[in-house]
């Protein structure tokens, strides 16, 4: 199993690229299952994620290939399916629950993996189902998988009681190809909710509203293959823009990131980074963090999935900040391991109080989950002496190349396999 050793205390400087956004690849690799033909989708990052997502759809009848170095990702898909999600695959990636409203939709019947809870916690799926059985779906749970079954979906009205980025996705799929209009209320506002339906689009179906949190889809008797591309990944990004902080250095970020992330970008304006934006991206200069609380939300608010490298980023600030976790139960796995570096957190309930300017110190950890994997790194470039980063396939699942990312900052970093 491979590790990662980091000798902290590098300054990084340099330009950085973003990848292709994970959480916008897997509902996008999904929808490729509703078009007849071909579609091919470029700026795919390449990750175990995608690559669990190419075996799944494969396992469907749809034969892909992969070019890696142009990350461009075709899928050709076949007028009729297995239909079945294998608790095999999908247990490793809970996103493959995506894979229900498309396979519903197209061909009318799905047997999918419940994907189960995770370590951050019980996740579940019941807001994608009783949307599916508001659209005529009939849904039974049996031997931990989904069956459902239909003739054609047709249109409803749908409220969902929370906000659901997965739950946003699988409905307005489904819908593309129902009979009649579908309003999907108290939907995601998440860009990667728009980016997908701006492909979608592209294949021919009719959806308004992406973005905001009323969606209304018309829908369409078939989609065509199509050929487009994914939109950059804002939590790389915000995860780049930490690590230029928490070291103190002077980092270029490139992509179009800026405005998907302003949460994020004026948050950290208020702990002291120095973020500007460029004609390529963002400039990031750090120094003298100050802590300032936080809360996480749903788009536009501050992103659960940048929660744990905040924290790092506290551990080192001057003065006490408190970060309230309010979407999911149990995402504080990293506050043990970032103790064991000697911050000092205290978990109160849904928050963390954080007492910043700990000067933190190598040693080996394990990552649980894959942001909680990313908060470690970054704690890791701000120790003294090494530390050892163990369980990093959480972190090979979303980040494309992050070693290689930060060593050719500067940072000193390195996979060693054991
Ligand atoms: C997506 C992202 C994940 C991010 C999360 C929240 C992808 C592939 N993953 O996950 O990185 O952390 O959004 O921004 O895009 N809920 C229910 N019932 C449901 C569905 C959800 O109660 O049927 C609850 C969840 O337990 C959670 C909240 O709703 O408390 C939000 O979860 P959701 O937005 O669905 O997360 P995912 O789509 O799984």
């Amino acid at each position: 199993m491979d590790k990662l050793l980091i000798t902290g205390g590098q300054v990084l400087r340099g330009d950085v690229f973003v990848s292709g956004a994970k959480n916008a690849a897997l509902p996008l690799l999904a929808a490729t299952l509703l078009a007849e033909g071909e579609t091919c989708l470029l700026n795919v990052p390449n990750l175990r994620d995608i690559d669990t997502m190419r075996r799944l759809l494969l396992s469907l009848g749809a034969e892909s290939h992969y070019v890696s170095n142009e990350k461009r990702f075709c899928v050709q898909t076949s007028p009729t399916s297995p239909c079945l999600a294998h608790y095999d695959l999908v247990r490793t990636m809970r996103a493959s629950i995506v894979l229900l409203g498309p396979l519903l939709a197209r061909y009318g019947k799905a047997k999918v993996s419940l994907p189960g809870g995770c370590a951050i916690g019980a996740r579940p799926v019941n807001l994608h189902l009783s949307a599916l059985e508001k659209m005529g779906a009939k849904i039974d749970l049996a031997d931990g998988y989904i069956l459902a079954e239909c003739d054609r979906l047709q249109g409803a009205e749908i409220w969902f009681d929370t906000v659901t980025v997965t739950g946003t996705e699988n409905i307005m799929m489904a819908a593309t190809l129902a009979q009649g209009k579908t309003i999907l209320r108290n939907a995601a506002r998440e860009p990667e909710v728009r980016d997908l339906a701006n492909c979608l689009i592209q294949m021919g179906a009719r959806i308004e509203g992406a973005g905001t949190d009323t969606i209304t889809i018309e829908g369409v008797e078939a989609l065509q293959g199509t050929t487009y591309s994914i939109m950059p990944d804002r939590i790389e990004a915000g995860t780049l823009i930490v690590a230029a902080a928490i070291t103190g250095g002077d980092v270029h970020v490139i992509g179009d990131i800026a405005p998907l992330l302003d949460s994020v970008i004026i948050k950290l304006r208020d702990c002291g980074v120095k973020i500007e934006s460029t004609p390529q991206g963002v400039r990031v200069i750090g120094n003298g963090i100050i802590s300032r609380d936080v809360t996480t939300s749903p788009y536009p608010g501050f992103p659960t999935d940048m929660q744990a490298q905040y924290m790092a980023l506290m551990c080192r600030a001057k003065g006490v900040s408190s970060i309230e976790e309010t979407i999911f139960e149990n995402r504080f796995m990293h506050v043990a391991e970032l103790r064991r570096m000697g911050a000092q957190i205290e978990i109160q309930g849904p928050r963390a109080v954080v007492r910043g300017a700990a000067q933190l110190k190598g040693a080996p950890v394990m990552a649980t989950d894959l942001r909680a994997s990313a908060s470690l790194v970054l704690a890791a470039l701000a120790a003294e002496g090494t530390t050892e980063v163990q369980r990093i396939y959480h972190l090979d699942r979303g980040y494309e190349q992050l070693e290689t990312k930060l060593a050719a900052l500067g940072a000193q970093i390195e996979r060693v396999s054991s």
